[in-house]
């Protein structure tokens, strides 16, 4: 089980960090494009930044 990122569309952290890694992701707008975490209230944005930071 992976935690929850986006609670608004239920995306887990596992979920973005394989969406970074197979598509070369770097920014928010990529990361909303490839699996919509941080399209609804937005909270989520600042932990998606972090994930692309540790990630990339
Ligand atoms: S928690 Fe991610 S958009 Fe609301």
């Amino acid at each position: 089980m992976s935690d929850t990122i986006c609670h608004c569309m239920n995306v887990d952290r596992e979920t973005i960090v394989k969406a970074i890694k197979e598509k070369n992701l770097t920014t928010v707008e990529e990361v909303q494009d490839a699996t919509t975490a941080g399209t609804g209230c937005g909270n989520c944005i600042p932990d998606i930044e972090e994930i692309l930071v540790e990630n990339s």
